[in-house]
């Protein structure tokens, strides 16, 4: 962009340093100008201060039935992977582990999921079998979410907890960022995923983080007022 001259403007039409700014701000175009674009400034450098509220804001559960077949490249998953590894940690356990299934391994997923929940459940409902079966394949990728507990229970396991889910608040936020869809999902079924997958000593899975690229827009969430949640002392 070419910035105009303003250099007469700040000393006056003349050239002279008699410029009093208040005074001919009305005749000098050059002089609005330099105000409007100071203005447009710091509407900008105030709009990038609201990034992060506008993206926490933006971030929405995008479930399976919206994804499309598009696949989402590697690179990209180890962007989200690499977000998810700045999540805080209290003494530093990193406790987030996580399992990337792509391909033939997604419909391994859902084929697991729904017999397990024919052997489990004493009333299986058909459709939950065939949904079990099936959102898998819709993802581009699902990663599943696991939590290692530190070995020498130096905290906690609630801190463990909470330090992989703002892993996954961080995936969440990129994946928004990146027009990924994405949301978290925690069947009761999770609690057998040591069959599916191998699992260390203390490791427990905590769900699945789908994804996949999706079309169109995403319906407005709704929340109710912070107000509600906060006392103020
Ligand atoms: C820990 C956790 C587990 C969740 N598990 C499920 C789930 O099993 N099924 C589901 O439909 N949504 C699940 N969700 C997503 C919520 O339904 C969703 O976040 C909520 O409806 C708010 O919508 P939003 O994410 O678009 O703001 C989970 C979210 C969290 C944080």
């Amino acid at each position: 962009m070419d910035f105009p001259n303003f250099a007469p403007a700040l000393k006056g039409e003349s050239g002279k340093s008699s410029f009093h700014p208040l005074g001919q701000e009305e005749k000098n175009e050059d002089w609005r100008l330099f105000v409007s674009l100071l203005a447009k400034m710091y509407n900008r450098f105030d709009k990038s201060n609201n990034m992060i509220f506008d993206l926490i804001k933006k971030r929405r559960s995008v479930f399976p039935a919206r994804y499309i077949d598009k696949e989402i490249a590697k690179a990209d998953i180890e962007k989200i992977l690499e977000a998810a590894n700045w999540a805080p940690t209290h003494k530093k356990t990193e406790p987030w582990r996580f399992k990337v299934l792509q391909g033939e391994s997604q419909g391994k997923l859902g084929l697991f999921l729904s017999l397990k929940y024919l052997e489990t459940e004493p009333k299986p409902k058909e459709f939950k079998v065939k949904k079990l079966m099936e959102n898998p394949k819709k993802a581009g990728a699902i990663i599943a979410i696991c939590m290692q507990r530190d070995p020498l229970e130096s905290l906690p396991e609630w801190e463990e907890i909470a330090a992989t889910a703002m892993a996954v608040q961080n995936m969440w936020l990129c994946c928004t960022e990146m027009g990924i869809g994405c949301y978290w999902s925690s069947p009761g079924l999770i609690k057998y995923m040591d069959e599916f997958f191998e699992m260390n000593e203390g490791e427990k899975c905590l769900g699945f983080f789908y994804m996949g690229y999706y079309e169109g827009e995403i319906s407005e969430a709704t929340r109710t007022p912070i107000q509600d949640k906060v006392v103020w002392g």
